[in-house]
């Protein structure tokens, strides 16, 4: 059946296994028009290799349904995938967006990467630097970036039609949100994010970046503002700033750093790109000995 609603997109959910993410296809229901959301490539860790299974699914349903990619869009840079935005670009096009306080995130890890001047601080690498509260379209569907840090400075989540895409801003209402200690994260800013998102109409849906399934439930992607204010057992109504922040700060503590933390920072700063081949045609990436404690 054709949607007719022109606010509300079809959403098709991609699960990648190894880092628990998933990635979206966002279709204006008025046009072929679509934007991805957060895509993953595949990353062996033991061997180096990069490879496209995941990306290649996408890019089989893009090409299936004939939609044409006007936007490549992160949410944040990911410390637990890599993006495969490029790949995905070199194939089907689009544009590669971020918030445009990615400039802060690259300037805390080039000192943690000791990167040297070619790696540039002005977010150069990404197409197209969101601005908080700007509107913009997928096809003839309204859209809004929000700034929403906390998790990390560079959060944005994207409102496409009644589709809400909030990173790790918020989990499924039985999971809560997401750490906020990574550097530059904040648990009050993230309070404060959150409460933007909760402000949007009730019946918005609301889409996950991951799903740990708590309590052996079934892998769920999918809720709503409602839902969130009235059931998200870190945030719901009534949960104070001054709880959450205790909450969220006793809890980031007994976290280990995420298994790819290393290799998906220097890629994703990066838009997704590796660094500059050495002169062997080798790409390399650093791990820096004890910088985080
Ligand atoms: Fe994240």
């Amino acid at each position: 059946m054709t949607n007719t609603n022109a606010n509300k997109p079809d959403v098709a959910a991609f699960f990648d296994k190894d880092s628990n993410t998933f990635s979206y296809v966002v279709k204006d229901p008025a046009s072929s028009s679509c934007a991805i959301v957060d895509s993953v490539l595949d990353f062996d860790y033991a061997s180096g290799g990069t490879s496209h299974q995941g990306a290649d699914e996408i890019i089989a349903y893009v090409t299936a349904h004939k939609l044409t990619v006007e936007w490549l869009i992160e949410t944040h840079v990911h410390a637990d995938h890599l993006s495969a935005a490029p790949y995905i670009q070199n194939k089907v096009g689009g544009k590669i967006g971020i918030g445009e306080h990615i400039t802060t995130v690259q300037e805390t890890f080039a000192k943690v990467f000791n990167e040297g001047a070619d790696f540039l601080h002005d977010g150069t690498q990404f197409d197209y630097l969101f601005k908080d509260g700007e509107q913009f379209k997928i096809g003839q569907m309204q859209c809004t970036a929000l700034h929403t840090p906390g998790h990390t400075p560079a959060c944005f989540t994207h409102v496409l039609g009644d589709a809400v895409f909030v990173g790790d801003t918020l989990f499924m209402p039985d999971a809560g949100t997401a750490r906020a200690d990574f550097p530059g994260g904040d648990a009050g800013i993230l309070f404060d994010s959150v409460q933007r998102i909760l402000a949007l109409p009730e019946d918005n849906r609301i889409f996950m970046c991951h799903d740990y399934c708590p309590n052996g439930r079934e892998l769920e992607y999918e809720t709503t503002v409602k839902a969130q204010r009235e059931l998200n057992i870190h945030v719901k109504q009534g949960m104070s700033k001054d709880t959450f922040v205790a909450l969220r700060e006793t809890r980031d503590k007994t976290l280990a750093m995420p298994r790819l933390i290393l290799p998906s920072l220097q890629i994703n700063m990066r838009a997704g790109h590796m660094p500059e081949p050495e002169d062997n045609g080798l790409s390399y990436l650093k791990i820096p000995l004890n910088a985080f404690k």
